[in-house]
This record gives C-alpha cells, sequence and structure tokens, in this order.
C-alpha cells in the first residue's frame, strides 16, 4: 500500500490507476484551463501568520452547515459521471462521506441513481439539480429526491450549456465507454478499475435512463446537455423550482456579487461561490479572488459557501479567513475514489482535516469562529486592479 500524506499523492494514483479518458475527465478546464489553474495558484498567493506562546488545547473544527451539524465546513461537491472514477463511486463516497461526518452531494448527472444511494448508505444526502427543458422531468426528479429523504437541493446555475474541454472531445468521452483499441489497452492495464466495473450494473447515467423522455444519445455527455439542458433558465425559473422543493435551497455557482444579491432575494439558504473549477467560463477570476466581493455583498444575509480549487486543509482555512462559511470540495476527493475506492475519499477527508486542524494551531486560533482575515497574508492587489465595467 502506498505511503498517502497529501491530496497530490492521490491525484498520481488516481492517474495511475483508473483509464485516461476518464482521468482527464476530471483533471481538465474549458479552453485554455486559465481559470481552472488559477483557482488553485491564487490560494498560493495568500499567506497565514504564525502565532506563538497561544494555548492550543481543546481544538475543533466543528461546525454546521445550514444547521446540519458538522465535523469540519467542508461538503462533498457534486461531480457527474463519478461511478465512471470507481465502480459504485457515487454510493462509496456517500458512505465515506456519512462515516466522516460532512454532506455529500450527488449529481443529476451521476451513474448510480438517487434510490441507489438512498438504498445503500445510512445518512441523508444532498441532491444536485441540472434544469433540463423537460419539466416533466424537473418536476419528477425533485419528487425522487424528496422521497429519498434529500436533506438539501443544490441547484446549479452556471452550466446552462457546456465549456468545452479539449481533452474529452480527443479522448471521445462517453459513458459507458466505447471499446476500441487504444481503449481496450488502456482498460487492460488499469485492472483494479475494470474488475471493479465488470462486477457493477451501474454503468450508465440512472437518474436519466428510464426516467426523461426523449433521451438521444446520452453517452455523449456534451451533445446530450446540448439538447436537453434549458438554455432558458432564469431567476423566475429558479424561483419555480424552490417552490416546487420546498426545502433547503443551495444556488451554486454564483461569482458575481450582483448574482449574490440576486440569489439571496431568490431565497437562497445557501451560495456556492464557484466557477464549476475552471469548467465553464474560462478567463473568469478564480473563486477565491471573487470571495471578498461576495462577503461584502451579502455576508449574514445567507450561508456563502465556496469551491473551486481547493487541493488542502490550509485552502479551506484561508477561504474561512476571507468570510466563507463554508466550503465544496470537488476533485480533491474525486482523486481519493479513483485511487482507492470508498478508503481514498475517507483518506482525503482526513487529509483536509489534520491540514486545517494544524495551521488553525500554528496561527493561534482554536476554533472556526476565531479564524478571520488577521489570520492571513493578503497581497494588497489581491482582488485585481480591473477597471470599472459599470
Ligand atoms: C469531473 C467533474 C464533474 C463535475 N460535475 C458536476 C455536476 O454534475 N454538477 C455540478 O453542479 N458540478 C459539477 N462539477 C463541479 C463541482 O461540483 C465543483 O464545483 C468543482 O469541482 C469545484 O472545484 P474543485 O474540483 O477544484 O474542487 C464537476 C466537477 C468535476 C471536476
Amino acid at each position: 500500500m502506498p505511503v498517502i500524506t497529501s491530496i497530490d499523492d492521490l491525484r498520481h494514483l488516481h492517474r495511475r490507476r483508473t483509464p485516461k479518458m476518464f482521468f482527464d475527465y476530471c483533471e481538465s478546464g474549458s479552453w485554455t484551463e486559465q481559470t481552472f489553474r488559477e483557482n488553485s495558484s491564487d490560494f498560493d498567493k495568500i499567506r497565514f501568520r504564525q502565532r506563538v506562546a497561544v494555548d492550543m488545547s481543546g481544538r475543533t473544527l466543528k461546525g454546521t452547515m445550514l444547521g446540519q451539524p458538522v465535523t469540519m465546513p467542508v461538503a462533498l461537491a457534486p461531480i457527474g459521471s463519478l461511478g465512471m472514477q470507481n465502480a459504485d463511486g457515487e454510493i462509496k463516497a456517500a458512505r465515506a462521506a456519512a462515516r466522516f461526518g460532512v454532506p455529500y452531494t450527488l449529481s443529476t448527472m451521476s451513474i448510480c441513481s438517487i434510490e441507489d444511494v438512498a438504498q445503500n448508505s445510512a445518512d441523508p444526502f444532498w441532491f444536485q439539480l441540472y434544469v433540463m427543458q423537460d419539466t416533466g422531468f424537473v418536476d419528477e426528479i425533485i419528487e425522487r429526491a424528496r422521497a429519498a429523504n434529500c436533506s438539501a437541493l443544490v441547484l446549479t446555475l452556471d452550466l446552462q450549456i457546456l465549456g468545452q474541454r479539449h481533452k474529452d472531445i480527443k479522448n471521445g468521452l462517453s459513458a459507458p465507454p466505447k471499446i476500441t483499441p487504444r481503449n481496450a489497452f488502456d482498460f487492460a492495464t488499469k485492472w483494479r478499475w475494470s474488475f471493479g466495473m465488470a462486477g457493477t450494473k451501474r454503468r450508465t447515467f440512472r437518474n436519466i435512463v428510464g426516467h426523461a423522455s426523449s433521451v438521444g444519445d446520452l453517452t455523449s455527455l456534451s451533445a446530450w446537455t446540448a439538447e436537453q439542458f434549458d438554455p432558458r433558465l432564469d431567476w423566475a425559473k429558479v424561483e419555480r423550482i424552490r417552490e416546487r422543493w420546498g426545502g433547503k435551497l443551495i444556488l451554486k455557482g454564483i461569482l458575481d456579487a450582483e448574482d449574490a444579491k440576486l440569489a439571496v432575494k431568490a431565497g437562497a439558504d445557501a451560495i456556492v461561490v464557484s466557477n464549476h473549477g475552471g469548467r465553464q467560463l474560462d478567463g473568469a477570476l478564480s473563486s477565491i479572488r471573487m470571495l471578498p466581493s461576495v462577503v461584502r455583498a451579502v455576508k449574514g444575509e445567507t450561508e456563502i459557501w465556496l469551491d473551486s480549487g481547493i487541493r488542502s486543509g490550509q485552502d479551506i482555512l484561508k477561504a474561512i479567513a476571507l468570510g466563507a462559511d463554508a466550503t465544496m470540495v470537488g476533485r480533491a476527493y474525486v482523486y481519493g475514489l479513483g485511487a482507492m475506492g470508498e478508503a481514498g475519499v475517507t483518506r482525503a477527508l482526513e487529509i483536509l482535516q489534520k491540514e486545517m486542524d494544524v495551521t488553525m494551531a500554528l496561527c493561534g486560533r482554536r476554533t472556526l469562529r476565531e479564524v478571520a482575515r488577521d489570520i492571513l497574508l493578503v497581497p494588497r492587489d489581491f482582488e485585481g486592479d480591473w477597471a470599472e465595467n459599470a
């Protein structure tokens, strides 16, 4: 068993053990990948202030997200096709999250269905909704999430149309994958993955198949998205979904202070400051750079969470110090799943927790309530000196 000490170790193992098509699907951003890269490199520009001779005993990272107790302020973000990274991946991630005491979010575009996950994991999970043109399908999937006891709905607002990732096109990404001579060789060398896949019946988008009418070629995610996702999604439709759901609502994909205000008006219980991990608008600023302006606009009116670019517990602490109430992680746990299945997701969470705890202590704080901007050194021009565009 390799010694895993960082999220990057998990990433390396994920790359070694998972077919190239699926590793690339995870490890890519749209077009030039500028936003994807800066999501992480901008975290590196922020530094910590070391403080000493402070009593460090009795530390805790515990808190709440939407009133739900969490062992640390981290939820697992929704990831499409997760069950292609590792057999039954959604069930494994949900179980690891439940055992660790953090929320798991199931994507609309998951391989395991809502019902599969509900039957195989003890704790309630959250469901992420992509709005389709077929309102009948949208209403039905909301009912299915309710019936499965999902405790919050995460409505993703930044993917009405799909950003282009060059690698996915070149790799011929599909679920289930097509067997070509090149793929067959790749799958044969990734024997753990292949055995896992041979042993499960969950190999296509089970939330969709058998539920949506007029399902065209679902194996090609990009073609299907272009055909089915609702390009007319607007705030009035958000309102309709909020009413239809009636429970806790998280609006994901907010990157601008103006949109944050509109999200509050639309009744969001939480917003996720996110650029979809750099997979949508290439050239947008990183989430961590946009966070302070969103915090100034809506702090206290809704919970403010951040995702995109988090690769360590230190990154999480930086986001909290800049005013986020909590975070979501995407790739950090996908690497774990691709590397070692359920145990890998747990390992990823342990690494994030340990890094956060030690960093908080060395900054002289014992609880996240005590964590504020004054534990950081933030470059003067961090938010950027952009010309006014209004
Ligand atoms: C492989 C992959 C698939 C994703 N699928 C979805 C999805 O189905 N729904 C969604 O709302 N976000 C999706 N996202 C975005 C994540 O929920 C999250 O916003 C992003 O991964 C955060 O950035 P990080 O990976 O740098 O942590 C996906 C991200 C990745 C990497």
